[in-house]
């Protein structure tokens, strides 16, 4: 197998499994998974924790002051054989993902103060390629030039039940249509909003998952980074 690394870069809309399939391609190829969004909900787990929302409104300024105090790093945890997001020394792994963070998260990234924060960080990850990124401007913002771009998305519903499924695995009550407004509310505001939104870059292969397993998905990109790769020797 060739030894060339290349950066893997997947945006798509909330919840379409962007994670899983990054994940899995970095095992497949012995690369480095970075998940950017949690770094946003990071950084929005540090706002809510500091009363800076209410309402769904963001205290900016505020935040964009603090933004010098927070400390965003991923700990590989060798149980769980991922890597976890630490805040300020703290694993948050698990309470960034509830839906109280889901909630707050898309407002906090339209700053772009934080984006920029955040794209820094994010560009210094990659600086030695080998990696698989995913979130909603990787391909177009962060690694305009990424080898391979992906673009993932499927129905809102569909991406709602998966939703749905796995947060009701973990034993939190949640109902189906607070998700879907979730999910529908974070693609408004992340496709529209003036820093960075979210939108296919021209060169990005798109995805639409809908109807497939994640079997065949994986199948799919699989083929996509060997062609790629094959190329590139
Ligand atoms: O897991 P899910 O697809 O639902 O969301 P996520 O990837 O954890 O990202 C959470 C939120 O962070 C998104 O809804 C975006 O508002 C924001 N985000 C972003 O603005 N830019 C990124 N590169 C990644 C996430």
């Amino acid at each position: 197998m060739t030894t060339h690394k290349i950066i893997v870069a997947i945006d798509g809309h909330s919840s379409c499994g962007k994670s899983t399939i990054a994940r899995a391609l970095a095992v497949r190829f012995g690369y480095v998974f970075i998940d950017s969004g949690a770094m946003y909900r990071a950084v929005t787990l540090f706002a809510l924790r500091r009363n800076l929302i209410s309402d769904g409104k963001v205290m900016r300024e505020e935040l964009i002051s603090l933004l010098p105090e927070i400390k965003i790093e991923f700990i590989y945890n060798p149980a769980s054989q991922k890597s976890d997001m630490y805040l300020n020394g703290e694993n948050v792994e698990e309470e960034i993902r509830q839906l109280l963070v889901s909630q707050n998260v898309s407002p906090v990234a339209t700053i772009a103060e934080v984006r920029q924060a955040m794209v820094q960080l994010q560009q210094e990850m990659g600086r030695k390629k080998g990696i698989v990124m995913d979130g909603r401007d990787i391909g177009t913002v962060v690694f305009p030039d990424a080898e391979l771009k992906f673009f993932v998305t499927a129905s809102a519903e569909i991406r709602a039940k998966r939703r749905f499924d796995e947060l009701s695995a973990k034993g939190e009550t949640v109902s189906f249509e607070e998700i879907l407004e979730n999910i529908q509310e974070r693609d408004r505001i992340d496709s529209t909003r003036a820093a960075s939104p979210l939108r296919k870059a021209d060169d990005a292969l798109v995805l639409d998952n809908s109807f497939m397993t994640q079997e065949e998905q994986l199948d799919w990109v699989i083929r996509r980074v060997e062609e790629c790769l094959k190329f590139k020797v």
